[in-house]
């Protein structure tokens, strides 16, 4: 675990200095490109937080002053360019607001390298699951375990083909990929926790299975390696305001304590987190949600 995750490095919004002949703006975003239908890839210059980065860390920003704050998972870091890089869907109001920005834009305020980072040692054979967009951050992980001399496994799903991000990228990196989608239209239709049981039901065996994405997705690959006792660890997307430990919002029980998933996590032994207490908190917020797009889509309109 490096440095303390509690410290934000930094903080504030539209900064600016002069380097050689030009203004340089942090939190610039100087490169976007959409890796799917409303999933998009932003790089922001950061250069304190690419410098700190680790595996499994995250940052939390605000696209404007009065933008709610969005917890991203860090997909890349890049301390000599000085950028970090970042994938989020456009679900929601304020990550419509991200997606609107436009390289050469600055995303108002950002703060990280936030939580602890992974775990990335050498376990023999390893297993990375992604759901959704989290196939960025689980391409990011197979990454760092493959630079530790694992054998790798990645199984990623979708809920169609197009949607299946980082699939070029992945299968340079894993020896074996395998995909899923709901619909069936690429690789084997159902979940990636599906396929996971069924590879254990045949005999294989990991030392590893990392889980990233959507929270039935973790709980049910949670429960599809508990019966072997595979060290198995998830990477939680709680509410979050302050990303600090202080305001609570991202608390989750784990293993029967309550941790803070942002200064404690967002790793845990996936085999200890009560799912089904996660994924009452996380739908608690779904009305306002709803009347937050309207507001945003009236704003759109003029
Ligand atoms: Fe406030 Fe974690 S986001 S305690």
């Amino acid at each position: 675990m490096g440095g303390n995750p509690r410290k934000m490095l930094s903080a504030g919004s539209l900064r600016a200095s002069i380097r050689g002949d030009g203004l340089i703006m942090e939190n610039e975003i100087t490169f976007k490109d959409e890796l799917a239908p409303g999933v998009k890839l932003i790089k922001v210059r950061a250069p304190l937080i690419a410098k700190k980065a680790r595996s499994g860390q995250f940052v939390i920003l605000r696209a404007s002053e009065d933008g709610e704050r969005i917890p991203l998972t860090l997909i890349d870091w890049d301390p000599k360019e000085g950028t970090i890089t970042l994938v989020f869907r456009e679900v929601g109001a304020s990550t419509k607001e991200l997606g609107r920005l436009e390289v050469g834009d600055a995303i108002h305020d950002l703060v990280g390298p936030l939580g602890r980072p992974g775990e990335v040692a050498f376990y023999g054979r390893a297993c990375v699951i992604g759901g959704g967009v989290a196939i960025a951050a689980a391409y990011e992980r197979a990454k760092s375990l493959k630079e530790a001399g694992n054998s790798l496994t990645a199984i990623i799903g979708a809920r169609t083909a197009g949607q299946l991000i980082f699939k070029d990228q992945l299968r340079k990196v894993v020896d074996r990929l395998y995909t899923t989608t709901d619909d069936g239209s690429e690789g084997v239709k159902g979940s990636p926790s599906d396929l996971l049981r069924s590879l254990l039901e045949s005999g294989e065996r990991f030392d590893l299975v990392f889980a990233v994405g959507p929270e039935a997705l973790m709980k049910s690959v949670s429960e599809a390696t508990r019966p072997y006792n595979i060290k198995t660890i998830v990477s939680l997307n709680s509410l979050m305001v302050d990303g600090t430990g202080m305001c609570g919002c991202c608390r989750v029980t784990v293993g029967g304590r309550t941790m803070f998933t942002c200064v404690d996590g967002p790793e845990f032994d996936a085999h200890l987190v009560d799912f089904d207490e996660l994924m009452a908190r996380l739908r608690m917020y779904e009305e306002e949600e709803r009347l937050a797009l309207k507001v945003v889509g009236r704003r759109c309109r003029g």
